[in-house]
């Protein structure tokens, strides 16, 4: 196996768990009717499986919509370092959400290719409303244009892991997130 550096902290747990809470402030505030009608939060599994969690029970403080849950899964062809662009999807969403206001939620918005594929998704199944919510984004990376209605941090063009995200599958259950340092 090849040697690595041990990951570099770069934003810390508290840094994260402040920037949902608002977050949620801001999701809340866009979500707030019909009341009785839940928002569905749509998680990518599985790097965005702990922003997802934090940021519903963050809601739950700030709203009393219903919130129900849901997963899709994909992965992108091309392994290396430079995406193709084709997006697989390997486990749709459990329930219809036709009609349903949907928040699609994501670890990290890299070339974009994923959270667009996701979105022109959920709008063909004839959604109410779709936006989309990612912790972290890399500008510097972007190829497609994605719109993120809701981001936590801005970083740059650096492979971090954490919080959900991984390196080959280690690291997901750090409650911060850090930068790898290959070499
Ligand atoms: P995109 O389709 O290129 O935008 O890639 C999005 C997906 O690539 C994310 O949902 C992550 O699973 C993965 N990804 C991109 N950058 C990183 C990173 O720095 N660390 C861990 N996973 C990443
Ligand atoms: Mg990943």
């Amino acid at each position: 196996m090849a040697s690595m550096a041990a990951p570099v902290p770069f934003l810390t747990a508290d840094q994260i768990q402040r920037r949902v809470a608002e977050i949620a402030e801001a999701v809340a505030a866009d979500h707030r009717a019909p009341d009785s009608e839940p928002l569905w939060l749509v998680g990518a599994l599985k790097g965005a499986i702990f922003f997802l969690t934090d940021l519903s029970r963050a809601l739950s403080a700030v709203s009393t919509r219903p919130v129900a849950l849901d997963f899709v899964r994909t992965s992108s062809y091309g392994a290396g370092t430079k995406s193709s662009g084709e997006v697989r999807f390997l486990q749709d969403v459990e329930h219809p959400l036709a009609g349903a206001d949907v928040l699609l939620v994501e670890d990290i918005v890299d070339s974009g290719y994923t959270a667009r594929a996701l979105l022109d998704h959920f709008a063909a199944k004839g959604v109410r409303s779709v936006r989309l919510a990612a912790l972290l984004s890399k500008p510097d990376r972007r190829e497609i244009e994605v719109p993120v209605d809701y981001l936590g941090f801005e970083i740059p063009d650096k492979f971090v892991v954490g919080y959900g995200m991984d390196h080959a599958e280690r690291y997901r259950h750090l409650p911060d997130v850090r930068i790898v340092e290959e070499g």
